[in-house]
């Protein structure tokens, strides 16, 4: 619960200045879809295009997060609202930081993907809705957490007995029922040049 006796206090190094140093635009660029659908493969070749390219980024992933500063927060729908809460800010201390932040998650429900939005002005954060169907995903089941979750071993799976709300006006979209991991990268690489993120 805030605290009304907190006052934000502004530091002598801002954003503006992490940003100059690192030559670079900060934003987030905030990847959500079902389990299963390339949102950590795609994460992951995001963030190798842009080492190449020389940029500072950083990789905030689904299970990584979830087994640190989110490691006592389970999938209930309160659970995954406050999972996503601590990461849009977490996000936003790293742009802040002047860095290029991947966040990879879920992410289901559309009121919390709006509040990490809303945390950054529009020119930096950027929905990137990584869509594959659920029979995709599911047939896919790299984990096999589909599996269990048929099966009733794992409860308030996405897809299954847990909500998906699929953006419905997404930045970008990435279909990758079909599509290579190259060819997804290439279009939000291109997405980020056509933003200023990327020359
Ligand atoms: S959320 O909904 O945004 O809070 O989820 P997220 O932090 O991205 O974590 C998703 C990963 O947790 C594993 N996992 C589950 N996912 C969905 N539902 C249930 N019940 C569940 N239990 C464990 C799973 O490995 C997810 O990773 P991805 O990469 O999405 O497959």
């Amino acid at each position: 619960m805030a605290n009304s006796f907190l006052v934000w206090h502004e530091h002598s190094v801002n954003q503006r200045m992490h940003a100059a140093q690192k030559g670079q635009q900060p934003c987030v660029i905030w990847f959500t879809g079902l389990s299963g659908s390339g949102k950590s493969t795609l994460a992951n070749a995001l963030e190798l295009a842009l080492l190449a390219r020389n940029k500072h980024s950083y990789l905030l992933d689904g299970d990584n997060v979830r087994l640190g500063l989110t490691s006592d927060l389970g999938f209930s729908d309160s659970d995954r609202i406050e999972n996503i809460r601590r990461i849009g800010e977490v996000s936003r201390l790293m742009v802040d930081a002047g860095l290029i932040v991947i966040s990879a998650f879920i992410s289901p429900f559309a009121d919390e993907r709006a509040i990490a939005k809303s945390l950054l002005p529009k020119s930096q954060f950027f929905e990137v809705f990584i869509d594959a169907p659920l029979s995709v995903c599911e047939a896919r089941d790299p984990k096999g957490l589909y599996k269990k979750a048929r099966a009733g071993q794992i409860k308030q799976f996405t897809g299954i007995d847990s909500v998906y709300e699929a953006p419905e006006a997404p930045d970008c979209v990435i279909n990758t029922a079909e599509a290579s991991v190259e060819s997804c990268i290439d279009k939000v690489i291109s997405f980020l040049e056509a933003k200023g993120v990327l020359a």
